[in-house]
Order: structure tokens, then sequence, then C-alpha cells
């Protein structure tokens, strides 16, 4: 198969070198001439494990090139996918299709022959049958289907999802595109992934569908956590207690600063609005919206609780800055929120992060960036773990807390047990839920 891949971002990126890596020629776009001149020479522009790699190896194999001219990559594809951004809408919370529909103009130009225009970015229901309008008004005469295939696979463990998936899920109005869509994925196929196959607006709702249900699982366990702080119980028990129960399942069962990241804010938002406008509004994820921002500020009241009711002039170390690990990706993380609240408090923050420090520049002024948790902690009066990256879940605590000029830490990842925080000389510990 011949693959042409719009946008080289996240998703793009990963889905490209894998569908590579399945055997098929594949050609990366991307409007980003940094990002195409990165790649053209083996670069990676964003962190994920493995994907270095991976996307050697494929280029070494002829099968994987990188392109920014879309005319070219999509002259002759089989199959054309669309993996640009999709983020907020500034002002109604809707999903910003600009990108997308400028893709799909861009493409109808550049196609020669019959393709399959397939949407992997995190479209609305309604946006494929819109972006078939798009082609077909851009170029009458041009021979395609559309095909809607949501991605679901998360940064940090990016490969692996991609290439051992829960689910494939392909919405299609054709036997052509399904026999195409087929094609593609039939090395997943052939090991026993399912793949379903429904309907464009199916599909489309399908990963809203999953988005919301997982952010609404975080933030009901980030408020049974609030609970349990007023009534004296130890959330990580609870969350185990309830995840044992087959029906309700152990992950996303966390409690921590709220969700963040590029995709649970904008997609929950996103569903919402389409909600309203056709008048069935998601009560539900209205409310996990408004919750989960609770959350994040009551992240801040906690981190002042423990500093006597004020980080004014009091130094502040905080560990992680990227919405998770094993990612460097700082959109909507919670560090956005709390951080600005504390450099407005008055507090000298000192971060750190394994690869976040590059976004986190520019997004956090006033923060000074260090290269080691121990050296964040010296002299501070409150060590605050914002992002459970490896290298922050085996300190050693005691040596953190002796070089503290106040030891206290904010564990908002729950990953030290209060006695131990204690033992190894932390006067006040407060995780979250416990
Ligand atoms: N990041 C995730 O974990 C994740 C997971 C599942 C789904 N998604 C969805 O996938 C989509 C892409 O997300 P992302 O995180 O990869 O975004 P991203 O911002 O990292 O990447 C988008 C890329 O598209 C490029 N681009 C935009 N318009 C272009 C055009 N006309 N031609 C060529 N390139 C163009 C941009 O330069 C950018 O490099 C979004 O809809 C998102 O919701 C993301």
């Amino acid at each position: 198969m011949k693959i042409a891949m719009i946008g080289t971002g996240y998703v793009g990126l990963v889905s490209g070198v894998c569908f590579s890596d399945f055997g098929h020629e594949v050609i990366c776009v991307d409007k980003d001439p940094r990002k195409v001149e990165m790649l053209k020479a083996g670069q990676v522009p964003i962190y994920e494990p493995g994907l270095e790699a991976l996307m050697a190896k494929n280029v070494a194999a002829g099968r994987l090139s990188f392109t920014g001219d879309l005319a070219t990559a999509v002259a002759g594809a089989e199959a054309v996918f669309i993996a640009v951004g999709t983020p907020t809408r500034r002002g109604d919370g809707h999903a910003d299709l600009t990108y997308v529909f400028a893709a799909a103009e861009e493409i109808a130009r550049a196609l020669t022959g019959h393709a399959v225009v397939v949407t992997k970015s995190t479209v609305p229901v309604g946006t494929n049958s819109k972006v078939a309008e798009v082609i077909r008004k851009a170029a009458p005469h041009a021979e395609f289907d559309v095909a809607s295939n949501p991605e679901f696979l998360r940064e940090g463990a990016a490969i692996d999802d991609f290439m051992r998936p829960d689910r494939v899920v392909v919405g299609v109005t054709s036997d052509r595109a399904k026999q195409v869509m087929g094609e593609i994925y039939r090395p997943l196929f052939l090991r026993d992934f399912p793949i379903l196959y429904t309907d464009l607006e199916t599909a489309e709702m399908i990963k809203y569908a999953a988005n919301a249900f997982l952010a609404t699982k975080i933030t009901f366990i980030n408020e049974i956590a609030t609970l349990c702080e007023k009534v004296g119980a130890d959330v990580k028990q609870v969350s185990k207690g309830i995840g044992l129960d087959g029906r309700i399942g152990n992950k996303f069962l966390h409690a921590g600063p709220g969700y963040g990241g590029s995709c649970f804010p904008k997609d929950t938002q996103a569903l919402a609005r389409t909600a309203q406008e056709y008048a069935a509004p998601m009560q539900i994820v209205e409310t996990v919206i408004k919750v989960n921002e609770e959350i994040k500020r009551r992240m801040v009241t906690k981190i002042l609780d423990l500093c006597d009711g004020s980080v004014n002039g009091k130094t502040v170390a905080v560990l992680g800055v990227t919405f998770k690990p094993n990612t460097d990706d700082m959109r909507d993380a919670p560090s956005l929120t709390i951080v600005p609240a504390l450099v407005g408090g008055g507090a000298k923050v000192r971060a750190v992060d394994p690869q976040g420090q590059r976004e986190g520049r520019h997004l956090l002024p006033g923060v000074d960036w260090v290269e080691d948790a121990y050296e964040a902690a010296k002299d501070a009066d409150i060590v605050v773990i914002l992002t459970e990256w490896n290298e922050f879940r085996a300190l050693d605590l005691k040596r953190l807390a002796k070089g503290m000029a106040h030891a206290r830490m904010a564990d908002l990842r729950n990953v030290y047990s209060p006695a131990d925080a204690k033992k190894a000389g932390f006067r006040a510990y407060a995780g979250v839920g416990r």
C-alpha cells in the first residue's frame, strides 16, 4: 500500500512510522519546515520512547520518507491520512477544524487517482462527511472515498499501543474503502486484534465517548479522594478495592492533580459543545470538566496549606511539569495551572523535568530550571511532585529532606507513603486522598 500521512505530530509520526513497519510505503508530510528538516536528518521532533529507532529502521529499508510537499506525497497514494491538530477553538470550546479542512482541500487538488482519505485526527460527529464535501467542492472529478479511523494511542506508550491496540475503529461508507482499510491493518487483523467497522458518525462518536469516559473515571476517583481526605480514608486502597471489581477495572483510578494533556481537556469540551448544539446536553461531561478545574485549583490550596498559608518568598521545588511521564507534551498539563499560581503567590519556583524543559521554558515564565531533583530541593521550603517520572519514584528521601530549608512534600501523584516521608525526615507531607 502507498500511504500519505499528513501531519507528523504525536499521532501522525507514530502512525506513519508504524504503517511503514507493517511493510507499507509511507510518505509523511508536514507544513512545518523545521520538523521536516529534522525528520530528514533522522531526528525525531518529539519525545516518544522507541520512535527514533523504529523510524531509522524503516527509512533504511526504503519504506519511509518525509517531505514538506503535500502534492508529491498524495500523488499515487492509495490512502491519505489526515493527522493534523484539532485544538480547542478560541471562545466556544468547539474543536477547531481549520487544519483538517485546509488539509482536505490541499489533498483534493493533489489526488491523481482513487484514494481513501482517512481522518485520524479526533473530529466531532459529522466532520468526515464535511471532509468529503470539501474535497468534492475543490476537485469535483476526483475519485475518492472517506474513512474515519480515530486513534487511541497514548503518548509515552504510543508505539506499543499502535502495534498492539485494544481495537482499531474504522468508519466507512463503501466496500472499496473497507477493503483498503482492511489491507492497511492486515498485519493486526492477522494477529487477532479486533477491527471494528462502523459508519462514519459512529466511529467519530466512539473516540469522544472513550475519552469522555476515561476523563470521567479519573475525575470520579479525584472527587472520591477529596472526600477520603475529609473522612480519613486512603484513596489508594479505595482504588484497589474498587478496581479489583471486574466491572470497574483498575485502570484510570489513580487520584492526582486532575487530568490534562493534548486530548482529554479539548475532547471533553468539544463533546459537550456538540451535545449542546444538538440540544442533548451531556451533563456528566460538563460536570467532569468543571470538577477537573476545581481539582487543579485544590492542589494549589494543598501546597499553600503545607506552607502555613502562603508561598510568598518561599522556594518551591517542582518535580515534573509534563502532563504525564514519558512525554515532552505540556498541552493542558496541570502544571500550567499550578505553577503560575505559585509564581503569582510570590514563590521562587525551581523545576526539573526529564523532557519538559524545552516546552516548559516558554510556557512557565519566571521558573528556574535545574537538572535533578536534589538540586531543585536544595534549600527549598517545599517539594511538589507533579509528574510521576520514574526518576522521581525512587528518590533518596532522606537526602532530599536533608538538603531542604523546610522538609515538606506535596506528593500530588501519591508516589510515596506518608510513613516513609515522615521516616525520611519530612516534617509535613500531603498526598492526594489519604
Ligand atoms: N497526541 C495524542 O496522544 C493523540 C491521541 C489520539 C488522538 N489524537 C488526535 O490526533 C490529532 C493530532 O494530534 P497530535 O497530538 O499528533 O497533534 P500535533 O499538533 O502534535 O501535530 C499536528 C501536526 O500537523 C501538522 N499540520 C497541520 N496542518 C498541516 C497541513 N495542512 N499539512 C501538513 N501538516 C500539517 C502540524 O505542523 C503538526 O506538526 C488531534 O486531532 C488529536 O486530538 C492525539
